[in-house]
Parts: C-alpha cells; structure tokens; sequence
C-alpha cells in the first residue's frame, strides 16, 4: 500500500489489493493458463522484460500475485513466490540456489518431509546436511563452516516445540555468508517475524493457517529482491511448483481473518496447557509458555504467543493413546494443522513414522506423544472431549 505506517490487521485485508473496472469488492479469481497480447511488439517486449504484464501462469498471475505481495508485505520481506504446497516451497527455496558440493546445516527437530529432503533427495545431487540439535548454539558454531551455504530450521519445531534462538543461529550463519532458511509454519506470520531477526529466507505451508479451513494446499517463499531474482524466480518459472489462481484465492480469503484466528486459537491452546498440566493421565504438556516450557526466556524475545500447536505425553503407549483417540467425539484425528476444527494425531504412526524407531528417539519423540492442533471452538467443550477420551484408557 503507498500509505506508510499501515497496520498488519489493514495489510492482511487490503495490501495487493488491485480492482478490475468491474469495481468488485472481493479479489476476483484469474482462473487463466496464458494471456494474450496487442501485437507481436508487446509479447517479444514481455519475453524480453521491458513490458510488465503477465506471459503465462506458471511465471504469473494477477490472482496469485494479489496473494504474493501481501504476504511479503506482511512479513516485512521485498519478494514472494506462492507455491503449489509447503514442501515446493521448502525444496525449491533452497534447491534454487545450492550446487554440488554444498553444505546445509539443520535442526535435527524437523517435520518428516524436510527430513526426507534433506537426507534422501540432497544428497542424490551431492548437498549433504549436518544435523544439531537445534537448542544447541555450540553445535550450530561447531557445525556452520566455510563450505556451508545454507542452515535451515523451524521453530517451534513439529512435534516437540522445541524453541531454536533465531536471531543468534542467523548470526553465525552470517559469518560464513550462509543462507538462513526457516521454516515458520508453527508459528505463523502473525506471531514470529523472522527477517527481523536476521533470517534470509522464509517458507510457509499455507495449507495450515494461512488457509487454516482445510480446503487448499498451497506455499510461500519470501525473501530479498536479490535472491529472488538471481535464484527464485528463474527456478520457479522453469520448474512448475506454481500456485493455481483458485487456491490463491482461498488463500487469500484465509489471510483477511489470519491474525483473528491465530490468536483466539494460540489464547485457547494456552488454556489447555494450563488445565492438562495438573491431569494424572498426562505425564507432559508441552506448550510454548512460562509454566509448560523450559525455553520461556527465548520464546518471549522472539514470538508474541505460543501458537496453536500442544503436544502432551501420556502416561503410556501407543495403544493407550490410540484407546484416547478412538474416544474423542470433537477433536478429529487428522495428520493437518492450523485449522478452524481441531485436529489430533499421534506423531510416532503418522507425521514422523518414516523416521523410524531410532530416528523418533533422537528427535524425542515418544510412543505416548500426541499433538493438538487446537481450533476455534470453545476450549471447555475441548477439554471436556478429551478429559472424556482420558478417562477410557
Ligand atoms: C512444519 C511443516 N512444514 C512443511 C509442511 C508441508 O506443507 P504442505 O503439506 O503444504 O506441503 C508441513 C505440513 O505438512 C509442516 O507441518
């Protein structure tokens, strides 16, 4: 928006906004492949750049451009890329840049997907990653080198929220001109703005908040003008990994309410972690916040709330979990997150099931742990479906 000093509740409404003559009031949806052109002159000036207008809709669309520009703006970032899912934009944004021979640093705490990325797609290009634990300042000196070009994270991490220091990982990395890559799913745009804190790069899944209704998959990379055009926006454009026009839209519409929804679900997340830290069937809440986290100084410099996400360990296994989660009557079982509905699951048998037995222990997660994705309805109706499903076992 040209108004200088523009809040974020305005910007998620109205930044990007571009009417067409019709005067519409919701962003129409350019459901279009290509565009045509007045005159052979103009399609060479727009395939030579001196002409702005759109060329086809892998590289562009005004839909998915309205949706671009107003998550950069909200992110306080010059440039972004909508992607087709989280994980495009996870690959992509570091894919476009790295070559043979690259080094990336990340956090052992990672989503399953990144993990796989990291471990069984990298290497086949020849990108090895070294793994820290993310608390572990000393390990990220140790580990970032001359060779390391990229140190990728997220935090709070899925499903442990486990906290990471941004601000002083991105200043290692600075040092040996690495690229920080984060991944700030957990915590939204509305409760972390890491590019104040010093990170180059950042991705979204806008499946989860963004969307945060359960109707679209769909991605963000927002970053620097320079990275973008020297690295993101050819690989984008030749690689496909493009938003469609509709789920921009939907995207879009999830944007307008995303602060409202964040923070009202992060206040009632709290209000569980507080009630299931005094339950006799629960051994550990985990939860961003001062009496359920051991990080609480951290996690007060660098996010406004907790987040969404709650993860509790149960006094038993997996089949007393699975006993808990057969008897829930509100909460769904379901692998998503962020969503208006709450969701539950059981990180070992789904989200990190392809880690293995070995890889789960080293990335702390039990048998007995479970993650709340908690939604919008009324937290006394949550606690009363779970407390139910916790008397069964
Ligand atoms: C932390 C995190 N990053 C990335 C992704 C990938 O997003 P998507 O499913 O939109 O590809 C997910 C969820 O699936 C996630 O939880």
């Amino acid at each position: 928006m040209k108004r200088k000093n523009i809040k974020i509740e305005t910007k998620l409404i109205r930044e990007g906004l571009n009417r067409t003559n019709f005067s519409e009031t919701s962003e129409p949806i350019f459901m279009t492949s290509s565009y045509v052109y007045d005159s052979p002159e103009q399609a060479e000036a727009r395939f030579k750049g001196d002409d702005d207008g759109f060329i086809y809709s892998r590289y562009g669309n005004p839909t998915v451009k309205v949706f671009e520009d107003r998550l950069a703006s909200i992110e306080g970032g010059e440039k972004c890329f909508a992607t087709s899912t989280g994980m495009a934009a996870v690959f992509s944004s570091m894919m476009c840049f790295l070559e043979q021979g690259d080094k990336i640093v990340a956090s052992r705490a990672l989503f399953g997907s990144c993990y796989q990325i990291l471990t069984k797609i990298f290497p086949k290009y020849g990108i090895n990653t070294t793994f820290v634990s993310g608390k572990n300042i000393e390990e990220w000196e140790q580990a970032i080198d001359d060779d390391t070009k990229a140190v990728f994270f997220e935090t709070p991490s899925n499903p442990t929220l486990e906290i990471i220091d941004i601000a002083a990982v991105s200043q290692i990395a600075k040092k040996v001109g690495a690229k920080v890559v984060i991944d700030n799913v957990f915590a939204t745009p509305i409760l972390q703005k890491p590019l104040q804190l010093g990170v180059d790069i950042v991705v979204y899944s806008g499946t989860k908040h963004i969307d945060g209704q359960g109707r679209a998959l769909g991605g963000a990379i927002i970053s620097d003008n320079e990275y973008y055009e020297k690295h993101l926006k050819p690989y984008m454009r030749h690689t496909g990994a493009s938003l469609s026009p509709f789920n921009a839209w939907i995207m879009l519409k999830g944007l307008e309410t995303l602060k409202l929804r964040v923070e009202h679900q992060s206040d009632s997340a709290l209000k569980l972690a507080e009630y299931y830290l005094k339950h006799k069937k629960i051994k550990q809440v985990i939860y961003p916040s001062k009496n359920t986290h051991d990080q609480y100084g951290l996690i007060k410099s660098q996010m406004s709330k907790g987040g969404t996400l709650l993860t509790m360990i149960l006094d038993g296994g997996k089949k007393e979990v699975f006993k808990m989660l057969n008897n829930l009557e509100i909460i769904d079982i379901s692998n998503n997150l962020g969503d208006t509905k709450s969701l539950i699951t059981h990180p070992a048998t789904t989200t990190h099931y392809s880690l293995g037995q070995e890889g789960r222990k080293e990335a702390g997660i039990s048998d007995g742990m479970i993650r709340l994705s908690v939604g919008l309805e009324n937290h006394e109706d949550l606690i009363d479906d779970l407390d139910k499903s916790l008397d069964k076992i």
